[in-house]
């Protein structure tokens, strides 16, 4: 084999109509309309971003590595819209044009080839799987602390339980060794520490066996937690607006944007994580009724709805709490329900973040049931075009659902809880995320000049100028964390990175380019 023939075959595309057919022998049911689209869009979008990733891209980390936006996170809040957006048309021309099940993943194959496209599902692997162990993690967060609150009437076992069986090992004794505890009340079995975090294992759990269940089932349940973490943030705005004291939002320029750009860079790109989502409807495209019209509508409504709501969101919250100097570490992991205990007296302080906790817990429930869909939803065709084990494919013989692949992710995303570093999971997500959206406007520019005459039920305006700018502020975004941030947390992401690049590629030069290659031999002599 020459090296002309090895590039050649890594840069092997597969049309638009060879996806759609590979598609149509699927077997995925087709339940979804528009509703459900906006219903799993807004489920996968809103969740810990808002709700706790907020606070440090207004006030900045605790450890002063990452400066603050302070009031003008809601200029953060709106460039990282802006960057979103970009991208979400140009999914939405994809996903009209090829409706199958990969998102990004399948559109990478039919502009850039097979290497590109292998990379780009390992990619997206990573953000949907860290995502959903990151969600998971602090589900279990907010639940613990919800439990506190019910001290006098529940058992201590419940609402006081060993930190070892909440939580990872490192954050256990970092939690341990800053109370001046000793961290030998972790148990060991053969000199290993044994710390599960339960309540995350059991969330994953649950949201496996939902999601085998089927989907349309998982929407009906995301219709309901989404409507009530629509209904506390709706609580907040509203209730909050009362509170807001201007001089908050600062005076003038240097007490609005206290870090200046730099500050309001860095919050776009952490705030940035609260977006992610949107991109995970176009992995369901294969379940939809009606893809060519429904997921347009799907990705690009709930991304207005979702920055409406976000953008309001800041301007209460950096309107009821100063956020320019030192802030209360609280404010940092719950800054919603901080900024509403600060500013309530009485039973009412205690009551109101209670409801909110409720609504947070629903919110990042939604959140994981999107992310481990679409994360199955890639290995999925990843599997059918033989860069992973065919066994991938086996769909439930009840529940037409791919439950090989789900019980996989879901075993693997267990296994993370245990070891994630929480900080570098969301930075990592972002920058998995960041790539995946460089690539698919980039996609779109070389699909228009290479085949111009496909139909298009939807089309990016103004190309190539709408895909030119998604690259930029995606790729300005990504630049300035890594070359810019300090901090353990940015360092970690970044290496850790390249390292799952490296080890991607690894993986397709001893499996995937292999069994490309046998499938393709196969299908010669089929036809001979
Ligand atoms: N956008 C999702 C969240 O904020 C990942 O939790």
């Amino acid at each position: 084999m020459t090296l002309q023939n090895i590039i050649a075959n890594l840069l092997k595309r597969k049309t638009p109509d060879d996806a759609v057919k590979s598609a149509s022998n699927g077997g995925l049911e087709k339940t979804l309309g528009v509703w459900d689209l906006i219903i799993l869009g807004v489920g996968a979008i809103i969740g810990s971003g808002i709700f706790a990733v907020v606070g440090i891209a207004a006030a900045g980390s605790a450890d002063g590595a990452s400066p603050g936006a302070g009031p003008a996170l809601v200029i953060s809040m709106i460039i990282a819209a802006i960057a979103c957006v970009f991208s979400a048309l140009c999914f939405s021309e994809f996903a009209a044009m090829i409706p199958v099940a990969g998102g990004a993943y399948s559109y990478t194959f039919a502009t850039l080839g097979e290497f590109a496209a292998w990379i780009i599902g390992w990619v997206l692997m990573l953000e949907y799987v860290i995502a959903f162990i990151a969600v998971s993690c602090s589900w279990a967060k907010y639940v613990v602390h919800f439990l506190e609150g019910f001290g006098h009437i529940l058992p201590a076992w419940i609402t006081n339980p060993p930190i070892w069986l909440v939580t990872d090992y490192r954050t256990a004794v970092n939690s341990l060794t800053a109370q001046g505890l000793d961290t030998s009340v972790i148990p060991s079995i053969f000199g290993i520490p044994v710390c599960i975090n339960l309540p995350a294992a059991l969330i994953i759990l649950f949201i496996t066996m939902t999601l085998v269940k089927g989907t349309k089932d998982s929407t009906k349940f995301a219709a309901f937690m989404v409507a009530l973490k629509l209904g506390i943030i709706a609580l907040f705005i509203l209730s909050g607006f009362f509170f807001v004291t201007p001089s908050n939002w600062g005076t003038n320029w240097a007490t609005f944007a206290p870090n200046g750009f730099s500050g309001i860079f860095m919050g776009a790109f952490i705030i940035f994580f609260a977006y992610i989502g949107f991109d995970a409807l176009a992995t369901t495209a294969e379940e939809c009724k009606n893809p060519q019209r429904d997921l347009p509508i799907g990705i690009i409504g709930s991304l207005v709805v979702t920055t409406i709501v976000y953008t309001l969101v800041a301007l209460v919250l950096t309107g009821m709490y100063k956020t320019q100097g030192n802030v209360d570490s609280a404010f940092l992991g719950a800054p919603l329900a901080f900024a509403m205990e600060n500013v309530l007296h009485g039973w009412v302080a205690k009551a109101i973040p209670g409801f909110m906790s409720v609504g947070i817990i629903a919110g990042l429930t939604s959140v994981l049931l999107v992310m481990e869909l679409a994360a199955t939803r890639i290995l999925y065709v990843m599997s059918r075009d033989n860069f992973l084990p065919k066994a991938f494919q086996k769909l439930h013989p009840k529940y037409n659902t791919p439950h090989i692949l789900t019980w996989v992710v879901c075993i693997v995303s267990i296994f993370g809880t245990l070891t994630l570093n929480l900080d570098a999971a969301a930075n990592l997500c972002n920058l998995g995320t960041f790539t995946s959206f460089i690539i698919v406007c980039a996609a779109i520019l070389i699909l228009r000049k290479i085949d111009p005459d496909r139909p298009r039920p939807f089309k990016v305006p103004f190309c190539p100028w709408f895909p030119l700018a998604g690259i930029l502020c995606c790729g300005g975004l990504m630049g300035f964390m890594m070359f810019t941030a300090k901090g353990d947390a940015a360092k970690l992401s970044t290496e850790l990175f390249i390292a799952w690049i490296i080890m991607g590629i690894i993986i397709y030069a001893s499996y995937g380019y292999r069994k490309n290659r046998l499938a393709e031999q196969k299908e010669i002599a089929e036809n001979e």
